[in-house]
């Protein structure tokens, strides 16, 4: 098969091996008891908490099959894509519905670049207190201050003026239009008649929708990337025209150009990362766009639900599990104990997944692969092993718990020199392509997200004044 990855052919190797096992293993296991298939609605199913089991809307996107550990962007099996594709052609595919020939990814690519440079965003960005908040809290921000890019507050119209601001620098933002030498500076601050965009999603491909989706999959690593700096007391970076976008990412956080190994693996985990049906952050962002809000608000909300550590945030908390564990010998005694506490043990379960995650299936060798020239995190590494083999025999046999895509990403991230706080907005950098393009796909036939709450309070009580009411228990306090 045609590969485009020569320079890194070790890495194809590893996916391939891990391919094979899935589908010797899977072969093996129980089948999926229901296909895909197009469905009519009103629909019936049985929904368990947490919307367990509830079927939100069609999709063409991607499918996850839990029991056979099973996942698919557009058709496309996940071990194919990591194996011969790349990041851009994955976003490609999963906004467009389909791959890219030449001519589309070389212009997808242009539309790209020409999105990742954003020195105002992160100028703005930069008047934040960065270094000290949360990093999600941090791409947040900038994700919504991207927003101004592309809405008409920010469109080129609403733009200084260059022949009339006073102001010189590439930051002018019109406002001391008429400094009057008084002691203290008079503002006077002009009126501009903003202008709205034409309206969103005219075509596919000219659609603000589109550009916009363009423009959050290509800024959102900026941004990522600026957080990191500006978290170690340095400027932003620009980025290189010449670099992917997985190598961008690279060399915007660290300021050296990755080598192809690097780059390889961090293009195969935005691509693991991209799409997971309706998850948490999925569906959060769905939600919202389901208002008809903009996508820059329906994005914003998927990055903070990814935040969580039973969701994207998990891939962080696994680094530190790992390193309060300590030594491989001390797995043992560890588990006992967080099995006594009932403990929830991060990078392992999913609520889809029964069988072994075809992510952590990629991600562990690659972890692997890469500690190789890491010496000193052989010892986390053997760790994550030791604890691997641990719950696969014990709570793997009982209740079907594996490790799933954040236990071993960690490794893989550390590995390549990132700090633990950048691991889950480095989820959100990937996931951003799949957001989008079940937002897309879903305004395509809306219809405002509206589930229902079963009442289980009270009815027909008497009010009482605040003064008549009594000393109680707060009711919130179990
Ligand atoms: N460690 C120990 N026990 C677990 C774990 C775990 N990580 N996950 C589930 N269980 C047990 C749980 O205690 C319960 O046992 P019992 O039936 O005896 O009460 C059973 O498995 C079912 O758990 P659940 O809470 O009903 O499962 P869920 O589908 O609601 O939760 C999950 C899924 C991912 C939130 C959960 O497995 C978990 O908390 N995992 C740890 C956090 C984590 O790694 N999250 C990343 C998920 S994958 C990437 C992503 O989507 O972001």
């Amino acid at each position: 098969m045609y590969t485009l990855h020569e320079e890194t052919k070790e890495i194809t190797d590893i996916i391939l091996a891990a391919r094979d096992k899935a589908r010797e293993e899977v072969g093996k296991s129980e089948p999926e008891a229901q296909f895909a298939k197009p469905m009519t609605w009103p629909v019936q199913c049985t929904v368990g908490p947490g919307l367990e089991g509830a079927i939100a809307c069609e999709s063409k996107v991607g499918y996850v099959n839990g029991s056979k550990g099973m996942l698919v962007y557009r058709g496309y099996d996940i071990f194919d894509l990591c194996a011969y594709s790349t990041f851009e052609e994955v976003s490609y595919l999963l906004v467009h519905g389909e791959l890219p020939n030449t001519s589309q990814l070389r212009e997808f690519n242009c539309s790209l670049a020409r999105f990742r440079s954003l020195p105002m965003t992160l100028r703005r960005l930069g008047g934040f207190p960065v270094e000290n908040i949360n990093t999600m809290a941090a791409l947040r921000i900038g994700t919504m201050m991207m927003r101004q890019r592309l809405s008409f507050r920010d469109s080129q119209s609403a733009r200084p003026d260059p022949n009339t601001a006073i102001s010189a620098d590439e930051d002018s933002i019109p406002m001391e239009t008429k400094p009057m030498g008084e002691p203290h500076a008079i503002y006077e601050f002009k009126k501009k008649q903003l202008e709205r965009p034409k309206d969103a999603r005219e075509t596919q491909d000219e659609s603000e929708s589109v550009q916009s989706c363009m423009h959050l999959i290509s800024g959102m690593a900026t941004i990522a990337a600026g957080v990191a700096r500006m978290r170690e007391e340095k400027m932003p970076i620009e980025p290189d025209t010449e670099l992917s976008h997985a190598a961008n990412l690279l060399y915007m956080m660290t300021g050296r150009k990755p080598t192809p190994i690097e780059e390889r693996v961090m293009d195969v985990a935005l691509i693991l990362h991209a799409d997971h049906g309706m998850n948490a952050s999925t569906f959060a962002s769905m939600v919202v766009a389901s208002t008809l809000s903009d996508i820059y608000f329906s994005v914003g909300a998927g990055i903070a639900a990814l935040n969580g550590p039973l969701h994207g945030g998990a891939n962080e908390q696994v680094l530190r599990l790992l390193q309060e564990i300590g030594p491989a010998a001390k797995v043992s005694s560890w588990f006992e104990q967080a099995t006594r506490e009932k403990r929830r043990i991060m990078g392992f379960g999913h609520r889809v997944y029964k069988a072994y995650d075809p992510r952590a299936r990629i991600l562990g060798p690659l972890a692997k692969f890469l500690i190789q020239e890491k010496k000193e995190m052989r010892p986390l590494y053997n760790t994550a092993r030791e604890l691997e083999k641990k719950v696969v025999t014990t709570l793997g046999a009982e209740k079907k718990i594996f490790p799933n895509v954040d236990f071993y990403s960690g490794i893989v991230y550390a590995a390549m020199g990132i700090e633990p706080e950048l691991f889950t907005p480095i989820f959100a950098v990937s996931r951003v392509s799949g957001w989008c393009a079940r937002i897309l796909e879903y305004l395509d036939n809306n219809r405002i997200f509206r589930p229902r709450a079963m009442y289980i309070g009270e009815f027909d009580k008497e009010y009482v004044p605040i003064g008549k009411r009594g000393a109680k228990k707060n009711a919130r306090k179990k």
